[in-house]
C-alpha cells in the first residue's frame, strides 16, 4: 500500500483517547495524517493530542459525550473549520460491564445502548454534513457480541449488534453520495481496558487467549491496520461489510464468563 495517499487528510475519532480507537488515531498520525479526537474526559482527550502532535502530525482533542447531539454538532463543526472536511471517521466509544440481564438496572441497559449503539448513530449522523463526499470512509468498531449470544453481554450484545445493522443500512443509504461504512470486529485486545473488564484474572486472560483459534491475543495494532486499509484505496470496493479481526474467535461459539464476573465482584468489594 502506498501510505503517501493519507498525508494531509483528516481523522475524526469519537472515543478516541485511550485504547484501540487511541491506537488507530497513532497509526494513521505516523503517515501524516491530521486528527480530531473526541470522549468526555476533557484531560484524556487533551493528553491524546498531545501524544500525537509529539508524533509530528496536526491533532486537536474536544471533550463531547456521543450521548449528546448538539455536542457532536459543535465538534464537528470546529474539527472542519481547523482540518477541512473528514476523510476518514472513526465511530468506537463504548461502555462494558460483566452483569446478568437481571444484575442490570433498566438504566444499566439503557447507559450502554445509549453510548455505544445510539452514540454510532448520533455520530454518523452529526458527521454527515462534514464528511467529504465523494470519497469519505467510515469505520464503526463493533464487537463479536454482536453475532455471538453472550450471558454477562445482554446490552453489548443488543447494542453491537443495532452498530452492525446500522453499518448496513447507512452503506445502503449513502454509498450514492460516495461514503462507504464498515464494521471491524476485534477480537479480544491485549492490554486494553475492554479486555480488563472482561477476563480481570490471569486465569480468565489465558482462558480467554486459549478459545482464540489463533493461540495469541490481539494487538491493537492488527487492528489498525485494518483501520488504515479500509480507508485506503485498497479498500476502496468494500462498504457495508462486517470484517473481524480476531484470530478466528468469531467460529468458536458462546465466551463463558461466569469466572471472569465472579472475579469482577471480588475486586469490586
Ligand atoms: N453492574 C451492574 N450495573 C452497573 C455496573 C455493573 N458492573 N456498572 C454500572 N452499572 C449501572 C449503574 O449502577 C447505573 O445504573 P443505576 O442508575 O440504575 O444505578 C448505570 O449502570 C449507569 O452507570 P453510570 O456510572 O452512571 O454510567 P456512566 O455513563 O457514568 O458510565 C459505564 C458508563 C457504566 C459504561 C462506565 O463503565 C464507563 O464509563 N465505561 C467506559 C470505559 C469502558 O467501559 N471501556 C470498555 C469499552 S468496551
Ligand atoms: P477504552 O480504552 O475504554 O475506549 C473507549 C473510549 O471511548 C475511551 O476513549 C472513552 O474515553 C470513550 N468514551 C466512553 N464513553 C464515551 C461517551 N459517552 N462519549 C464519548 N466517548 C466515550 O476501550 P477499548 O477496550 O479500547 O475499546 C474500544 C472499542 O473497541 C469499543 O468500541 C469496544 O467495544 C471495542 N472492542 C474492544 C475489544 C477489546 O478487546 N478491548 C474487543 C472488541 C471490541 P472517556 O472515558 O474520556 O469518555
Amino acid at each position: 500500500m502506498d501510505i503517501t495517499q493519507f498525508k494531509g487528510r483528516h481523522l475524526f475519532v469519537a472515543g478516541g483517547s485511550s485504547g484501540i480507537n487511541f491506537g488507530i488515531a497513532q497509526a494513521f498520525a505516523r503517515v501524516g495524517v491530521n486528527v480530531t479526537l473526541i470522549s468526555r474526559s476533557a484531560d484524556k482527550v487533551a493528553a491524546a493530542a498531545t501524544q500525537l502532535q509529539a508524533l509530528g502530525t496536526q491533532a486537536m482533542g474536544i471533550a463531547a459525550d456521543v450521548r449528546q447531539p448538539e455536542a457532536l454538532q459543535a465538534a464537528f463543526a470546529q474539527a472542519e473549520e481547523r482540518f477541512g472536511p473528514i476523510d476518514i471517521l472513526v465511530s468506537g466509544a463504548a461502555g462494558n460491564f460483566l452483569a446478568t440481564a437481571l444484575d442490570m438496572s433498566p438504566n444499566a441497559f439503557k447507559t450502554v445502548v445509549d453510548i455505544d449503539l445510539l452514540g454510532s448513530f448520533n455520530v454518523a449522523r452529526m458527521a454527515h454534513a462534514h464528511l467529504r463526499k465523494p470519497g469519505a470512509c467510515i469505520v464503526q468498531i463493533s464487537a463479536g457480541q454482536a453475532f455471538t449470544p453472550t450471558p454477562f453481554q445482554a446490552h453489548v450484545c443488543a447494542a453491537k449488534a443495532g452498530v452492525d445493522m446500522l453499518t448496513q443500512v447507512l452503506a445502503m443509504e449513502w454509498g450514492p453520495q460516495g461514503i462507504r461504512i464498515n464494521s471491524i470486529v476485534p477480537g479480544p485486545i491485549a492490554d486494553t481496558e475492554g479486555l480488563k473488564r472482561l477476563a480481570p484474572t490471569e486465569e480468565t486472560l489465558t482462558a480467554m487467549a486459549e478459545r482464540v483459534p489463533l493461540k495469541r491475543l490481539g494487538k491493537i495494532e492488527d487492528i489498525a491496520r485494518m483501520a488504515m486499509l479500509l480507508a485506503s484505496d485498497w479498500g476502496s470496493y468494500i462498504t457495508g461489510a462486517i470484517i473481524p479481526v480476531d484470530g478466528g474467535l468469531a467460529m468458536s461459539g458462546p465466551r463463558d464468563f461466569t469466572a471472569a464476573a465472579a472475579a469482577s465482584r471480588r475486586e469490586k468489594k
